[in-house]
């Protein structure tokens, strides 16, 4: 979608359905939640969340959070039980994040998930995100509604100076009540880790759960496989702005650099940031190298080249 001129929408039942209109045509809206205002996209449609990176202008892929209307609605994506349901009955809907094993046949996006097995999932408490989860009936992927770098946006004015003429619309809803992102929390295989601390205290969750929550650090050792690390690498040695794939190499091509698979074959970056991580999973299975086509480092171009570059980086065996 062109995202030339940004609608600014209001809470009526009618702006709510137009603002889950452009969700389900592909889509960006910015619409409050308790916490920060969120910069949504529908979860299921890779380009879709693919456009979000070029709005906030973000030159790397992070995992993103999904938003869901309610419980049951999470556990499309994910099984909740012990600590985690409970986590989830006490502070659903709420400023509190999950981050859980995914279920497989998930439908979400790669890019959503950064290519990890896990998801992070919340349902929002605030009457505009609620309307517009309940009309587009699906999951929305949203990250703060500011450009990269910039602090985070409560109120519509602040998502319009930061990205007005860039996303289809904004909900005003008024200024965030919380005013902070939602507190993250992910499980090992011990229990309980707080990954990023927000508008939910950790007490409280420590009081739900009657146990310490560990504190994660980067750098730290809690690098349970896709549980908690934040990045997605295949397992087979990777060579990056490979020309074409040497004997025994698969190739991941891009525009007219086709190979065993193609990011794009029209040379368009949305289209190869919403495929990318789907094609290193799908090389991957075939356990030999790859080999990567250049990507020009223009716009999305950046993001997917920081991608491919940590996925090529040495790592620890
Ligand atoms: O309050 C909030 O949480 C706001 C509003 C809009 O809901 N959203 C927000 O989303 O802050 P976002 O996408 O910026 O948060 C992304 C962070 C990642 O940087 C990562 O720390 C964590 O959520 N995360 C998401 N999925 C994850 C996963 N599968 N594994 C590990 N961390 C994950
Ligand atoms: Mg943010």
């Amino acid at each position: 979608m062109e995202h030339s001129d940004t609608q600014i929408l209001g809470p009526s039942d009618a702006d709510l359905r137009r603002a889950a209109e452009i969700l389900a045509a592909g889509g960006l809206v910015s619409f409050p939640t308790e916490t920060v205002y969120g910069l949504g996209a529908d979860a299921r449609q890779g380009e879709a969340v693919a456009s979000i990176f070029t709005a906030k202008n973000r030159p790397s892929f992070n995992p993103l959070i999904v938003h869901v209307a309610s419980l049951d609605k999470a556990s499309l994506y994910t099984k909740l039980d012990g600590n985690a349901l409970r986590l989830a009955q006490t502070f659903w809907p709420g400023p509190l994040t999950l981050v859980l094993p995914l279920r497989d046949a998930h439908g979400l996006s790669d890019l959503v998930t950064a290519g990890l097995p896990s998801v992070g999932l919340r349902v929002p408490d605030h009457p505009i995100a609620k309307g517009i989860l309940t009309e587009l009936d699906g999951p929305i992927a949203a990250p703060s509604a500011n450009p990269s770098g910039r602090i985070s946006p409560t109120t519509a004015r602040h998502v319009l100076a930061g990205l007005s003429g860039k996303i289809d619309a904004v909900v005003d809803g008024g200024p965030c009540a919380v005013g902070l992102e939602s507190t993250i929390v992910g499980f090992d295989a011990e229990g309980p880790v707080l990954l990023r601390p927000g508008g939910l205290p950790a007490e409280a969750i420590e009081a739900a759960l009657s146990t310490p929550l560990k504190r994660w650090q980067a750098g730290g050792d809690i690098t349970a496989p896709g549980q908690l690390t934040s990045h997605y690498a295949p397992n087979a040695p990777m060579r990056l702005n490979a020309e074409k794939a040497r004997p025994g190499e698969v190739y991941l091509g891009f525009g007219d650099r086709d190979g065993d698979l193609n990011l794009s074959r029209s040379g368009d970056l949305t289209e190869a940031a919403a495929r990318l991580f789907g094609a290193l999973h799908q090389l991957d299975a075939q356990k030999k190298p790859i080999a990567v086509a250049p990507i020009p480092n223009t716009g999305l171009g950046q993001a997917i080249n920081d991608r491919l570059s940590r996925a090529a980086a040495p790592r620890p065996k």
